[in-house]
């Protein structure tokens, strides 16, 4: 079989002269491609004997391996030069819009920066939680009508390994207070679950926790430190009403009003001191330690604070809505 030993020369020669990329792709056939040189004397090779094939093939395959580096080598070239370029800059850009946070996380992260610099540290908690940790540690005795206004959502049949979704950040109290040495400062954000639906109500909605537990502290200091964050959060002198309430993991308990304009009194969040059994169902001394807790809803927070009337607005994923929070 006769190969050209010009083929590489003429190759680059042509290659030189190229100027466009189709000239180019036009010339990688004319060597390389299906009607090349190369391959129909590639599939000449089975009309020879076996020692010429062996010889040809040996050649052939040296030749093709040496123009696929060549125009590989050009190609790379080619693409670093600018008159070649393929891209035209002077388009205009596709449009694209860049996301923001979410309301409910820049809330979140508000009511955090005024907590964090107090050293409370931060929690994260289990969505999905045993019956022990959402009410039992939580001194809800079994069959505690209080249960019942949780509107539970229970995983499996209540009788068995009793898996549930949280009905309320409060667990994480209990999971702080079994591993954390002593004192605790805590916060913990997260998504919490009832069987709930309407215009101020969700299925699904978000709640922070607050838990202390030192020495000697008292429910002036929880009175104290929830005055200063509403005021600080809302940048404002409030009116700030404590009502007595009842929760089973604090007491004495207390739920907490604001003020709202012509809206009246609004309720924001639950509190108290925790409950002194809860504090020995986690081994920590009564005597030595006491305990605050508060827990607010941040839908309800991010609602006053943004002026929103439908609480299902936050997770509608309505373009709209959401790009009225810009970052
Ligand atoms: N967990 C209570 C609720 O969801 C709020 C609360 C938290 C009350 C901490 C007291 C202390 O309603």
């Amino acid at each position: 079989m006769q190969i050209p030993q010009d083929l590489i020369e003429t190759a680059a020669l042509k290659l030189k002269s190229i100027q466009s990329e189709a000239e180019f792709f036009q010339l990688r056939a004319q060597f390389l491609g299906k009607k090349s040189f190369i391959a129909s004397s590639f599939s000449k090779l089975r009309d020879l004997k076996s020692e010429e094939k062996v010889i040809a093939a040996k050649e052939l395959n040296i030749l093709k391996d040496d123009l696929t580096k060549l125009f590989e080598t050009a190609l790379a070239e080619m693409e670093n030069k600018s008159n070649l370029v393929k891209l035209d800059v002077t388009l205009p850009a596709d449009p694209y819009n860049l996301g923001s946070e979410h309301p409910i996380t820049k809330i979140s992260k508000k009511i955090i920066k005024y907590f964090a610099p107090l050293n409370y540290q931060i929690f994260s908690g289990n969505e999905i939680e045993t019956d022990f940790y959402n009410f039992e540690a939580l001194n809800f005795p079994e069959n505690h009508p209080a249960r019942q206004m949780h509107d539970t959502f229970y995983l499996n049949s209540k009788s068995s390994s009793d898996y549930l979704l949280r009905t309320h950040t409060s667990n994480t109290q209990i999971h702080a207070m079994l591993s954390e040495d002593l004192p605790l400062y805590m916060l913990s954000p997260g998504r919490v679950f009832r069987c709930d639906s309407d215009t101020t109500h969700l299925p699904m909605f978000t709640q922070i926790e607050g838990l202390v537990v030192d020495e000697g502290v008292t429910f002036g200091d929880l009175k104290g430190i929830l005055i200063d964050f509403l005021e600080d959060f809302f940048n404002e002198k409030m009116d700030v009403r404590f009502r007595p309430s009842y929760f089973p993991f604090t007491e004495p308990s207390a739920e907490v009003d604001i003020k709202f304009g012509n809206k009246g009194w609004l309720e924001i969040l639950g509190c108290g001191m925790v409950h002194p059994n809860v504090l020995k169902g986690c081994n920590i001394d009564t005597k030595k330690f006491r305990g605050f807790a508060f827990g607010m809803g941040i839908e309800r927070l991010a609602m006053l604070y943004y002026g929103v009337t439908d609480i299902r607005e936050f997770y509608s994923s309505n373009l709209d809505f959401l790009n009225q929070f810009p970052s």
